[in-house]
């Protein structure tokens, strides 16, 4: 992964199962200053754009150097600054590449099936663009692949490499300690996940719908898959491949 902010994934990247992911060698994830690419005193990664306007743009040179440097276990110093790419490099900008994602509001949505897409990679290079933008050349000569994680705007990559790295990580066998879990819940069956309850019986009143404390494993498991269903055709009717939207119902529409 690149970014400008390194430390912004000190937590995450340590926390919970990732971090015991991370630990015990499941996964190697390495986060790389930009910044280590420039050459100038400044450390500068931006430049003002061509044509005029406000705001920045990211810098292509530094963001090629540094991925060549990236995709060919390559330490910082053997590419700062370099037009042409490191010796012996068998990865370029502009050619043969590892899987590279940037992350910007113009890329594919993040979903439940480009997850599983990744994953299947055996590697992934995370790019951190700053929202303001980046130049269109490493969209061109970079990135293999553009994710956005949602029709919103946020300041720059960051939370968004973190929802690809969760999202496609405990897809990777070893990860989430319970090898059912990550395929039995919402998207993965293509519904929403029914309603879960535990101890105690009752809380402030509510309580537990009696099926549940059956003991009738079969019943459950029909009260569980049509609370599914119903959970979503009322709020994502657009999950359902052939369900008319419902005008009567309370909850917005969903429908993109
Ligand atoms: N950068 C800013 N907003 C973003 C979004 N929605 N997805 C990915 N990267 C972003």
């Amino acid at each position: 992964m690149l970014t400008i902010f390194p430390g912004w994934f000190d937590g995450p990247l340590h926390t919970s199962l990732l971090g015991k992911a991370s630990a015990d060698g499941t996964l190697d994830i390495r986060v790389h200053d930009l910044r280590d690419w420039t050459t100038d005193r400044h450390r500068s990664v931006d430049d003002t754009p061509y044509g005029g306007g406000a705001g920045m743009v990211m810098r292509a040179d530094v963001w090629i150097a540094a991925c060549e440097a990236v995709w060919n276990d390559l330490p910082s110093e053997r590419t700062a600054g370099a037009l042409e790419p490191p010796d012996g490099a068998r990865y370029v900008a502009g050619g043969d590449r590892p899987r590279t994602v940037l992350l910007t509001p113009r890329g594919r949505t993040l979903t439940q099936p480009l997850a599983a897409e990744l994953a299947q990679e055996p590697r992934l290079t995370l790019l951190c663009g700053r929202y303001e933008g980046v130049d269109e050349r490493v969209h061109d000569l970079v990135a293999t692949d553009e994710v956005s994680i949602g029709d919103y705007v946020v300041f720059g990559g960051e939370v968004a490499a973190a929802a690809v790295i969760e999202t496609v990580t405990r897809l990777v066998p070893g990860v989430v300690g319970n090898a059912a879990s990550p395929t039995d819940e919402s998207f993965t069956s293509g519904l929403l996940e029914y309603p879960q309850y535990t101890r105690p019986p009752q809380v402030r009143g509510v309580g537990v719908p009696e099926v549940l404390t059956s003991g009738d494993h079969g019943a459950v498991a029909r009260w569980r898959a049509e609370q599914a269903r119903e959970l979503t055709r009322r709020r994502r009717p657009d999950l359902l491949p052939d369900e008319p939207l419902d005008p009567t119902s309370d909850d917005p529409p969903q429908r993109p």
